[in-house]
């Protein structure tokens, strides 16, 4: 066997290997399980984390089927911040007729005006960047306006009457519609409203069984993000999810909201029932309810424990290279301080905070990760050349991790929510990350939208499994039967781990 050959076969086992981590990966999950105590006695929190690692209760419709009329689970907002809620109709002629209704409060009980937006949507191909999403086009037939108060028609008549000459005469009344833009004619009122549909070039229809119960059927309709600053959203492809639309035939029967969106048409908006505030009160433990998507390849898992009697904080950060995730890359503990401000000035319904972080470990739980960690030189993440699958180091001495684009201290300027979903449990939302991939490290760059809600899982910050822990415990069944799931997803994990760097700069950078 010449030296060629015998390098060749080097590349296939290499290649064999990374296909064989994920039999590896049964020892990374169950590090992973040692970590953070996932054994029999885990707390509800680690419960409900391992209930979305499995994955195992949502299904993906790939080509989604779009078919149907998907409406708002709740009030929502958009960078800007504005309020509003959605009613999409999509025919099988491939037409659609999609409403937004836009409100003046964070509760959505006022409406101000309504945009009805008809076109054609044509899907095109499953999206290489976002995987699980589903690439679409859409083209706009006509764009309508209904104002719903005097004041409201009287300013956005003002308004428009100066980027949109022709077809503003005069002044707007309430209840009447107007054209704002329609492929006849020739002006364009959308540019002032920053309006696009952009959304509708990323896709992805998730059916999940509630409660396991098979007659309750939810279908959940997720469309693209929007870009944190309005004037760019003209410009953006979408990269993320914005909160998913649900399926009005088969909706959560907990939903209110649903029912009254589904209910309402132009002339007749949306008005959700009137709430109080909840006074964000950052204590005890909370997670994510799904595998969350950051713009570009990211897939995570967050677990946030607040400690109110000195303001410190512990976040761990699960990061999976599949869209269930299912197949972990790396995760990061990190912890510091945090403050509370005042009520937002610019986000109705917001708390301003700050958040610090003063100290972080890194765990890559791949061989690609690993590789990826133990190539940058210096004194740059944890000892050089160190790194283990599975093998945990704290990386605050080295000033945070220079190839995970995370530098120490860091602060944080934070927008945050609280609310009650329709079983009563409490949700936290905190601010949408810039969507060009900066950090909100100053005031001024703070969030006016959020992400997707954690769900509190406990009311006290004493994680038990530390204390419980008990080498005695078994981990629970592991649901990786991954035999050969890998290996076709191996070319994208590396195109995954090529935008790994700049993605993570998303999330921490400084
Ligand atoms: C498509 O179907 C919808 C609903 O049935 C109908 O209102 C619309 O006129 C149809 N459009 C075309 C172009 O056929
Ligand atoms: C803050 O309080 C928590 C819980 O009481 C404790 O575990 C943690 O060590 C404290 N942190 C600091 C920096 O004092």
């Amino acid at each position: 066997m010449g030296p060629s050959s015998a390098l060749l076969l080097l590349f296939l086992i290499g290649a064999e290997g990374s296909s064989l981590h994920y039999s590896d990966g049964h020892s990374s999950r169950l590090s992973l399980e040692k970590t953070f105590g996932l054994s029999v006695k885990d707390s509800q929190c680690q419960r409900m984390l391992k209930h979305l690692h499995n994955g195992a209760r949502i299904t993906v419709q790939m080509p989604p089927n779009m078919e149907g009329h998907w409406v708002s689970t709740s009030c929502e907002v958009r960078p800007g911040p504005e309020f509003l809620t959605r009613s999409y109709r999509f025919y099988p002629n491939n037409t659609f007729q999609a409403n937004q209704f836009y409100y003046e409060d964070n509760h959505c009980t006022k409406p101000t005006y309504t945009l009805v937006i008809r076109g054609r949507l044509r899907l095109r191909q499953a999206s290489w960047i976002i995987r699980g999403g589903t690439e679409a086009e859409y083209h706009l037939h006509r764009v309508q306006m209904v104002c719903h108060t005097a004041t409201v028609a009287k300013e956005l008549s003002q308004r428009l009457k100066h980027s949109c000459r022709g077809a503003v005469k005069g002044h707007w009344e309430s209840g009447v519609i107007y054209e704002l833009w329609s492929e006849e004619g020739g002006y364009d009122c959308s540019r002032e409203l920053n309006f696009a549909m952009h959304e509708l070039q990323l896709l992805r229809v998730e059916k999940q069984y509630l409660h396991h119960n098979l007659d309750h059927l939810v279908e959940e309709l997720f469309l693209g993000d929007i870009h944190t600053e309005p004037s760019q959203r003209l410009y953006y492809k979408p990269s993320s999810y914005q909160t998913a639309l649900q399926n009005a035939k088969n909706h959560d029967h907990g939903c209110i909201a649903c029912r009254i969106i589904y209910r309402s048409d132009e002339f007749h908006p949306p008005i959700l029932p009137p709430r109080a505030d909840l006074t964000v009160g950052l204590y005890g433990q909370w997670v994510s309810q799904r595998c969350e998507v950051r713009p570009e390849v990211l897939f995570l898992t967050r677990h946030f424990i607040f400690h109110d009697n000195n303001h410190t904080w512990e976040g761990h950060y699960y990061h999976y290279s599949d869209p269930v995730c299912k197949h972990p890359t790396f995760t990061i503990y990190a912890r510091g301080r945090y403050s509370r401000g005042l009520h937002s000035t610019r986000v109705m319904g917001g708390t301003d905070f700050v958040f610090k972080v003063n100290h972080m470990r890194v765990t890559p739980m791949d061989l690609a990760t690993t590789s990826l960690l133990n190539v940058f030189n210096g004194n740059e993440c944890g000892a050089q050349g160190s790194w283990q699958v599975g093998v945990e180091q704290d990386v605050t001495l080295t000033n945070g991790c220079v190839a995970l684009g995370i530098r120490l201290p860091h602060t944080e300027y934070e927008v945050f929510r609280m609310e009650q979903d329709a079983h009563g449990r409490y949700l936290l939302y905190n601010g949408q990350r810039p969507s060009d991939g900066s950090s909100p490290d100053r005031p001024d760059k703070r969030a006016t939208s959020y992400q997707m809600p954690l769900v509190q899982c406990s009311s006290s910050s004493q994680s038990s499994d530390h204390s419980q822990r008990d080498d005695a415990d078994r981990p629970l069944p592991r649901h990786n039967d991954c035999t050969g799931c890998h290996r076709g997803s191996q070319k994208h994990h590396i195109v995954a781990l090529a935008a790994f760097v700049s993605t993570l700069l998303l999330f921490w950078q400084s």
